[in-house]
């Protein structure tokens, strides 16, 4: 099954082909450029940038997997959680494309994308087995998921607050590394002291598996403010390499302790990554450690295979977009599908 998917649900304007789920192209267009100089994501900048770029980049993924529009079999979009405006140009194109070619639409789930992204098929390696716990980690997603089978998901746990890639990012503006910052604070950090600074660990008295990250980005707000004397002095390059790895350490040790939690409670000693922190080196470190710790040889860790599918792009939409074709999963009124900006993993 041939799938042209598409996904414009933030900043990154994205297509790919994927054959079952082999990814046979992934096109990424990045607005960062676009968005650093206002220290976040404009939506309507966003939804104009989308506009403008989707018709390209389409092209790009249809020649790139040396396809034309008429091979697809199948046209896959993701249509929430996102920015409304910005979900909306995807979902209008991937309409456009059902409608001129007359192949089924599949709407897919954002977060559930990140999930498959871990499902893309590899050479020698098989593909995750369930039950599986998922931990879902992104710029707008701090969630602990049980997934029974394709499709079937329990909510375990969620942030209350910012989302860990969020705070990454706000980290990183406090220290001066631009936006989006979370990977260039997570490079930092490697060569920081975990150890310099004391943060405190959100959530310790709780039984729950519930994350929490605003106190830890204000106690990082009040050390910054310490260090440069109410900001009368810049910040050394050590001491930014320090409170990175400060915050990180922290940071991953909450992911962990919850996420073990979570897998002790429910006996499930495989965890899946998923989103844009998944690419984080010391936070798949951490948790194939502690995974061992608790389970023996039966710990399993999986994560997409590359950077690339950690981030925002749309190979994952086109692999998801597969496994809910196979549950029958199409949209039955093409018309009437409409994006869905804080649709949640377990709504359907
Ligand atoms: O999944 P994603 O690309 O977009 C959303 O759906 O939100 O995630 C982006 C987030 C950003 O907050 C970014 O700072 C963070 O992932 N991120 C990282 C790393 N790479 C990206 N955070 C920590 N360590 C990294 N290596
Ligand atoms: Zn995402």
């Amino acid at each position: 099954m041939l799938i042209l998917a598409i996904d414009t649900s933030c900043d990154d304007t994205s297509a790919a082909i994927v054959r079952d789920t082999t990814v046979l192209s992934n096109i990424i267009s990045s607005q960062d450029e676009v968005h650093s100089q206002w220290g976040g994501v404009v939506p309507s900048l966003a939804k104009r940038a989308h506009k403008e770029r989707i018709d390209e980049v389409i092209s790009l993924a249809l020649r790139r997997a040396r396809m034309e529009q008429e091979d697809i079999d199948v046209v896959a979009v993701t249509y929430g959680p996102g920015l409304a405006i910005a979900l909306e140009v995807g979902v209008e194109k991937a309409k456009e494309l059902a409608k001129a070619l007359g192949k089924p639409l599949v709407a897919v789930n954002h977060m559930e994308g990140h999930i498959y992204a871990n499902f893309a098929a590899r050479k020698g390696a098989a593909p995750p087995t369930f039950p599986v716990l998922v931990l879902l980690v992104s710029g707008g997603h701090t969630e602990l998921v049980r997934m029974d089978n394709h499709g079937i998901y329990t909510l375990l746990g969620e942030t209350l607050d910012d989302a860990v890639g969020e705070a990454y990012d706000k980290v990183a503006r406090m220290l001066g590394l631009g936006y989006p910052g979370g990977a260039l604070l997570a490079r930092l950090a490697e060569d920081g002291d975990a150890l310099a600074y004391t943060l405190p660990l959100p959530m310790v008295g709780r039984k729950d598996v519930m994350f929490s990250f605003s106190g830890l980005k204000t106690a990082v707000y009040r050390l910054v403010k310490e260090v440069t004397h109410d900001g009368g002095e810049p910040l050394t390059k050590t001491a930014i390499q320090n409170i990175a790895a400060s915050f990180q350490h922290v940071a991953i040790e909450h992911l962990v302790r919850k996420t073990i939690a979570a897998a002790e409670k429910e006996q499930i000693s495989a965890v899946l990554l998923g989103g844009g922190v998944a690419a984080n080196a010391v936070l798949r470190k951490e948790l194939r450690k502690n995974l061992r710790l608790h389970f023996k040889g039966n710990a399993k860790l999986h994560y997409p295979k590359t950077k690339k599918l950690c981030s925002d792009n749309a190979a994952m939409i086109g692999i998801a977009g597969y496994f809910r074709v196979q549950n029958g999963e199409v949209v039955e009124d093409i018309e009437r599908l409409d994006r869905d900006p804080v649709l949640g993993i377990t709504d359907r």
